[in-house]
């Protein structure tokens, strides 16, 4: 049993690892009436989105699966453009230096 539910531990980290940082967290002792990120305490069986850009799922088990909402550009070109993050979109744009309303383009994102 417990290798079991090892290889599917290890198997879901190698899925997640290439398309967004995620991670899931287990309902701590005593703990059942939702599920509790940062010390706020989300519904059972909701869906939301924390202030720090992660989207999150309550599951009924009290279960919390949270990936991060936003890609992170790497590959564009660095010495033109420069990543500006929009914290309330949770998203990021690549931008020229000189002039911010202009789109560089982006080769390679992560996350
Ligand atoms: C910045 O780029 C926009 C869109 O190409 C252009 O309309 C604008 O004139 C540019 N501003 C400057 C200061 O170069």
């Amino acid at each position: 049993m417990n290798i079991v539910l090892a290889s599917v531990i290890a198997f879901g980290l190698l899925v997640t690892a290439c398309n967004a940082f995620c991670f899931t967290e287990l309902p701590k002792m005593g703990q059942t009436e939702g599920c509790l990120y940062k010390d706020k305490l989300h519904r059972l069986g909701s869906k939301f989105r924390t202030n720090d850009c992660m989207d999150c799922t309550c599951h009924m088990d009290g279960k919390m699966a949270c990936c991060q909402a936003y890609a992170t550009p790497v590959e564009y070109d660095k010495e033109k453009c420069i990543a500006v993050f929009n914290r309330k979109a949770c998203h990021y744009r690549v931008v020229e230096k000189r002039n911010r309303s202009k789109e560089c383009e982006v080769l390679a994102m992560v996350g």
